[in-house]
């Protein structure tokens, strides 16, 4: 499983991409927004830094305002995926891309039908929401789970990309339930790294090699 950031936050992706584990990154509306930025010049800077896929979402509603947008979208750079959203027109943009050889990633997945039809219209990657179906008592793992089932078995090469994680769980769960890249935000990332016997040696090796004579 690969990692994506999930963030427009040029700091954030700058930090974790110096890690060497970023192959992606993810942006919605929602995260544009907090950054007061011009979408098309964040977007530029993101891929000059980051080689693998950087989705950029759409918002028109109709089909034909999206393909506009997301071909726009596309010239940025050509590791740009248009992200649109799980409704009959977001298909139909999806089909389009596709026939132009754009990549995209379909977004707000709750069902497998979803992720099924999303592939199956074309989408290069699928996006179920893990914490999002948490948060409403559902159970986000186990659409994980099926969803990779489902692709496994018909042989179908749309990637999945766990969204809406929310903690660490979430990441290896993710992992060992078939989703080929999680989209993390950088908190969780961080969260990553922790363990407590990691700091403790750290120390105590420290400690050691200052007694020396
Ligand atoms: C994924 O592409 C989405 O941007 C994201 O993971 C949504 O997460 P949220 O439910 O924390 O907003």
């Amino acid at each position: 499983m690969k990692f994506f950031i999930d963030t427009a936050n040029m700091n954030e992706i700058t930090e974790a991409h110096s890690w060497g584990i970023v192959s992606g990154v993810t942006t919605n509306p929602s995260l544009v927004a907090k950054e007061n930025i011009s979408f098309h010049d964040r977007l530029k800077e993101i891929t000059e830094l980051v080689e693998g896929s950087v989705s950029a979402e759409v918002i028109s509603l109709e089909a034909e305002g999206m393909i506009e947008e997301g071909t726009r979208l596309a010239q940025i750079a050509p590791n740009i995926t248009v992200k649109v959203p799980m409704t009959p027109d977001g298909l139909k943009a999806t089909a389009a891309f596709a026939k132009k050889g754009i990549k995209t990633n379909v977004t707000l997945i709750f069902n497998a039908n979803q992720a099924l039809m999303a592939a199956r219209a074309g989408a290069s990657y699928v996006s179920p929401f893990l914490g999002r179906l948490d948060d409403i008592g559902h159970d986000g793992m186990q659409l994980i789970n099926t969803i990779a089932d489902i692709f496994a078995i018909h042989g179908i090469d749309t990637e999945i990309i766990a969204a809406s994680i929310r903690h660490p769980q979430h990441v290896t769960q993710a992992a060992l339930n078939g989703a080929h890249i999680a989209t993390c935000p950088i908190k969780v990332l961080k969260q990553l790294f922790n363990h407590p016997l990691t700091d403790s040696g750290i120390e105590a090796f420290l400690n050691d090699w200052n007694k020396q004579k």
